[in-house]
């Protein structure tokens, strides 16, 4: 099994690289590339670490051999938001990223199952199926946008409000990962919350990659919870790669939902990427109402993506 996480020299991609390094089953290889001149260097810095994992670092002109023989691709390259900004104001050099990334994997490992993490995920989703489908190598079931973080957020929120372990919440956050896309179902936890905590806790759980935003006061977006929540979605997919049964995540995929092209839903993994797009259940009239009030927004995300490749 290898595994290539390209933007690997950022924020998200070093806690992620860490946590693979540390944490992917012994024999996988790990390659690790980015533009920034410093990946080598990263790349070294992990090797240290005593894990029968093999770890090799890319720089720019490298891609093509970071891909070669990629089985699970990663991305998290591209700019993160400052405050003030939304996701979708990161198109405009984000969307070129993962482009140009892409049209590389599709050249190189056509067959690799990728995760993106780029934001803004709804559209930077939809440009990579699109690439994939101008080079005749689109398989839906190998394509995902990673949107594992709003499930540990909620899972991190949840706990807390109701004093749980929050190893014992399950939720299906469903939709997209942008404000009102993201939607987690909490009427499905059999928990006492009051319609002011549901709202309150939706809310929160929309908003929280603003939170972080925020909090950096400029220096960045979420990285550190973004590493944890994409480790979880590659060693899961690794898992099911491997032939272990019943392993689920929720994640944004083109899974044939009445509701958009690209949508986030819970999916069983197996051996070749998404075994099976899983219904997400009953949904509250409150959570019927946000999921109708989401779709415009969302199909005009996923437009978005289309257009930009297509023009
Ligand atoms: P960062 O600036 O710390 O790191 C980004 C890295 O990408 C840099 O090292 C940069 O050199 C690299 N890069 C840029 N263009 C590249 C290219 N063409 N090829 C390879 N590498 C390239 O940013 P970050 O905080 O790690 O965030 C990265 C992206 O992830 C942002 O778009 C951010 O919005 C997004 N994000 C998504 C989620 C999610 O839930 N899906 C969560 C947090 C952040
Ligand atoms: C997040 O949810 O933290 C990420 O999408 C980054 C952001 O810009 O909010």
């Amino acid at each position: 099994m290898k595994v290539a996480v390209l933007g690997a020299a950022g924020g998200i991609g070093q806690a992620l690289s860490l946590l693979l390094k540390t944490q992917l089953p012994a024999g996988t290889d790990l390659a690790l590339y980015d533009i920034a001149p410093v990946t080598p260097g990263v790349a070294k810095d992990l090797s240290h670490i005593p894990t029968a994992v093999s770890i090799e670092g890319y720089g720019k002109d490298d891609l093509g051999k970071a891909l070669e023989g990629a089985d699970i691709v990663l991305i998290p390259a591209g700019v993160p938001r400052k405050p003030g900004m939304d996701r979708a104001d990161l198109f405009n050099v984000n969307a070129g990223v993962v482009k140009h990334l892409a049209e590389q994997i599709a050249d190189v490992c056509p067959t690799a199952c990728v995760g993106i993490i780029t934001n803004p995920v709804n559209t930077t989703v939809a440009i990579a199926a699109e690439v994939f489908k101008a080079k005749g190598c689109y398989n839906k079931n190998k394509l995902f946008g990673v949107t594992t973080l709003d499930v540990i957020r909620a899972e991190t929120f949840i706990a807390e409000a109701k004093g749980l372990n929050p190893a014992d919440v399950k939720i299906n956050v469903i939709g997209g990962h942008s404000g009102v896309t993201i939607l987690p179902l909490l009427s499905q936890l059999g928990l006492d919350f009051s319609d002011e905590e549901i709202a309150a806790m939706t809310h929160r759980i929309q908003n929280a990659g603003t939170e972080v935003v925020e909090a950096k006061a400029g220096g960045g977006s979420a990285t550190l919870s973004m590493g944890q929540a994409a480790a979880r979605f590659c060693l899961s997919l690794v898992k099911a790669l491997n032939g272990e049964e019943g392993v689920v995540e929720c994640t944004y995929v083109d899974g044939g939902s009445e509701h958009a092209e690209l949508f986030a839903q819970p999916v069983k993994l197996g051996k070749n990427g998404v075994e099976e797009v899983l219904p997400y259940g009953e949904i509250s009239a409150y959570e019927q109402a946000a999921l109708d009030g989401m779709l415009d927004t969302l199909k005009g995300d996923i437009a978005k993506g289309v257009e930009f490749v297509n023009g």
